[in-house]
């Protein structure tokens, strides 16, 4: 049987993600502070195994007990497969170095970052005692690679994300294992983060009228384009450990 965790699926690419999953009869565990009735409802109606379990990823002790139970929950299954698609993500605090406010930057560390690598260590440790292969998809930006004025912190968190991706999936080769780690780069999408940046002000952050620009145009990608692009990857089997994917590579 094969399991997949998604972090995030109550609503963008994350739902995206989880609801071809379903359509790909693979069972999914949903991780979010919200639940979200239409994946739910879906599930039903495919007769695919859904669960959704809340959790708020900026709070350690939430994260270490939610996942525990995860991963009880899936192991006890015998999965042949584990899927695990971190793309919770938040872009906030939006501001220049100095005038940032200090509680969201833990709170974006903790999300974009450490859930993730807390999550990842987990699983790869859990699934050296079963035959399970795991599979370990982190959702990263454009701004890892690039310095983008008001973003320090979205952009230092999924720097870490790619550097932990790297790190981790060569330490897996060196191991021999038959585990992978990747990261996606979906690019810009239609979401209520997207929304959210656009709700920043100009003083917080230059590009903000760029990014009003883009969704004037209709150049927001929607989720579903981009959450096929990624599975159909992932699911194709031959996926390159420890390299940091593009959607407009694969869409191209
Ligand atoms: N949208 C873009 O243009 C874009 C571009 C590049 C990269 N990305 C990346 O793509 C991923 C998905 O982004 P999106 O645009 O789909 O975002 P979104 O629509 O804002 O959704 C964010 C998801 O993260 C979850 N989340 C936020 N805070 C959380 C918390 N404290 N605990 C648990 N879950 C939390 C939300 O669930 P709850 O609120 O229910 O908890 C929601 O399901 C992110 O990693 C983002 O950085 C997005």
């Amino acid at each position: 049987m094969k399991y997949a965790i998604v972090t995030g699926a109550s609503k963008g690419l994350g739902e995206a993600i989880a609801k071809r999953l379903i359509n790909e009869k693979i069972a999914v565990v949903s991780v979010s502070r919200t639940e979200n009735d239409r994946l739910k409802k879906w599930a039903l109606e495919k007769g695919v195994d859904y669960k959704h379990l809340s959790c708020n990823l900026s709070l350690e002790k939430e994260v270490q007990e939610v996942f525990m139970e995860i991963a009880h929950l899936i192991f006890q299954n015998d999965p042949n497969e584990l899927l695990i698609f971190n793309n919770a993500g938040v872009i906030e605090p939006i501001h220049t170095v100095g005038n940032l406010d200090q509680t969201p930057i833990m709170r974006n560390i903790q999300i974009n970052l450490i859930a993730p690598i807390y999550i990842t260590n987990l699983f790869l440790g859990k699934a050296q005692q079963t035959d399970t292969k795991v599979q370990v998809i982190n959702i990263t930006s454009g701004a890892a690679v690039r310095p983008i004025e008001g973003w320090s912190i979205y952009c230092s968190s999924k720097a870490g994300l790619n550097m932990f991706t790297q790190t981790a999936a060569q330490e897996q080769k060196e191991l021999n294992t038959h585990h992978k780690i990747i990261a996606f780069s979906p690019g810009i999408m239609d979401t209520d983060m997207q929304a959210q940046i656009r709700s920043s002000s100009e003083d917080a952050f230059k590009e903000l009228e760029k990014f009003k620009e883009f969704k004037e145009k209709n150049m927001l990608r929607k989720t579903d384009v981009v959450a096929d692009a990624l599975v159909n990857l992932v699911l194709c089997g031959d996926v390159e450990s420890g390299k940091i994917y593009n959607v407009n590579d694969l869409l191209n």
